[in-house]
């Protein structure tokens, strides 16, 4: 049977749009079964929507506090029975709801080389630290801000003339193609975690 995967997203989609690629293949060993944004209208929705796969938008402003969302996305998630969820470009942080129910089996990408630049403006700071490589981290969620035990990371150089968004797209590329590699071997053959120390199997 392939993984079950649910992807959650906030922007354009195309994580996302790579996974439901690879997923075409079985031997890929997955399926995107439901897409879940915390807000309307993205990109990645919408990508979801033309693939005919089951969609969820649930934005934060529409509950009455942050809990009551977490339980919401958890529910929604839940709806789908996911062997792994995957926040590809989701940027909210999910709640201890969420973790209690998806913790260990909830896998998000950054556009950094973790523990470097946790948060939403990652390559802009890349770029104003001077850094010459970054990259891209896939990690299993945690409670922190992108801090969770690392299953693949992939480098990426910073060029002189690079603004945010020059760096940012180079680093999708890469983004793109560690993203499928590892989300693949996890549902084919899953993960192991030791301390800091995440292995995929
Ligand atoms: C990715 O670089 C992700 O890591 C970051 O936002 C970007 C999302 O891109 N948090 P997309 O929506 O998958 O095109």
């Amino acid at each position: 049977m392939p993984a079950r995967l649910v992807v959650l997203v906030s922007g354009g989609g195309t994580n996302l749009q790579s996974l439901l690629d690879a997923c075409r293949d079985p031997a890929y060993g997955a399926d995107v079964v439901a897409v879940g944004a915390d807000r309307q209208g993205t990109g990645g929705v919408a990508r979801a929507a033309a693939a005919g796969i089951a969609t969820f938008e649930l934005s934060l402003s529409s509950y009455a506090d942050r809990a009551g969302w977490d339980v919401a996305l958890a529910d929604a998630a839940a709806a789908h029975e996911p062997d792994l969820v995957v926040l590809a470009g989701f940027m909210k942080l999910t709640g201890p709801e969420f973790l209690r129910r998806f913790g260990g089996r909830t896998v998000n990408t950054h556009p950094a080389l973790s523990p470097s630049f946790p948060g939403i403006r990652a390559p802009q700071e890349a770029l104003d630290h001077g850094v010459k490589i970054t990259g891209a981290t896939l990690f299993v969620v945690d409670a922190g801000v992108d801090t969770g035990p690392i299953l693949a990371q992939t480098a990426v150089p910073v060029e002189n003339d690079d603004t945010a968004e020059s760096l940012h797209e180079r680093i999708k590329v890469a983004e793109r193609a560690m993203l499928v590699d590892a989300v693949g071997r996890i549902a084919r053959r899953g993960f192991s975690i030791t301390g800091r120390k995440a292995t995929i199997l």
